[in-house]
């Protein structure tokens, strides 16, 4: 069994004021989670204080970036080892917005994956087409061509530490999210692909969240599709009330 995790990605939005009253609606209304696991990741001004804010509590915090060297001459930068030092557990790498406007590309974000782990930091890795490749019929080639890029060289037993995020790039911030259906085809594609990887029975282990457009209504539909183990929010992940709804998705 998969244990469900949804995120939230805060992008760039959010003081450390309105950060903590976003933490502290989420402890007021999160109640008995036991079944799934919930994950904040705020932008870096934010980590500390939130970090603290959260520390004894069952939501996990999570950075939205990093860079895969330790220390030095890297202006602007954050390491691996400052995320753990204030509390964080998880990592997103490889963002389309990273890939879009920061660089990022598998080889980096391979790099980075690798980073991650060493400094034990869980990566959730994301990939997804555009909308022309999706529209030409490429979606799955691509999709599958990043999961295989990105995780080159990651091994079996670090793959457990590891989730992937699937987000269609044309259904980031657009309201216009995958149906369930589309999204469920691309997941056991994307499964399908960790089986001839690490072998079947590794490949069931792997949690594969959905991102792009989830919202409190459409969110139960999409986690009940077998191959949907969680979701990647961003704009729902802003407002206490609509990302406690998607947290407790029926
Ligand atoms: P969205 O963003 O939920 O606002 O579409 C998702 C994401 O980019 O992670």
């Amino acid at each position: 069994m998969r244990t469900p995790i949804i995120a939230g990605n805060w992008k760039m939005y959010k003081t450390v004021a309105e950060g903590r009253e976003l933490v502290r609606g989420l402890l007021a209304g999160l109640g008995a989670i036991a079944d799934r696991e919930v994950v904040v990741c705020p932008p870096y001004t934010a980590l500390y204080p939130l970090g603290e804010l959260l520390a004894g509590t069952p939501i996990s915090l999570g950075a939205q970036e990093l860079f895969y060297e330790a220390q030095g001459a890297f202006t602007g930068a954050i390491a691996p080892q400052m995320l753990r030092d204030v509390g964080c557990a998880y990592v997103i790498i490889g963002h389309s917005e990273r890939r879009q406007f920061f660089g990022d590309t598998d080889t980096t974000v391979n790099r980075k994956l690798f980073a991650a782990l060493a400094s034990d930091l869980r990566p959730i890795m994301c990939v997804g087409e555009s909308k022309p490749q999706r529209d030409s019929g490429q979606a799955e080639v691509i999709v599958t061509a990043q999961v295989r890029a990105g995780l080159a060289g990651v091994s079996v037993a670090q793959i457990a530490n590891l989730v992937l995020a699937y987000e269609p790039i044309w259904a980031i911030g657009t309201g216009d999210t995958a149906t369930a259906a589309d999204a469920q085809a691309m997941h056991a594609a994307i499964r399908a692909t960790l089986t001839e990887l690490y072998g079947d029975a590794t490949a069931q282990t792997v949690r594969i969240q959905y991102g792009g457009s989830v919202k409190p209504d459409n969110v139960d539909e999409l986690m009940s599709q077998p191959d949907i183990d969680g979701a990647l929010v961003g704009g729902a992940a802003l407002k206490a009330d609509s990302f406690l709804r998607i947290i407790h998705f029926q």
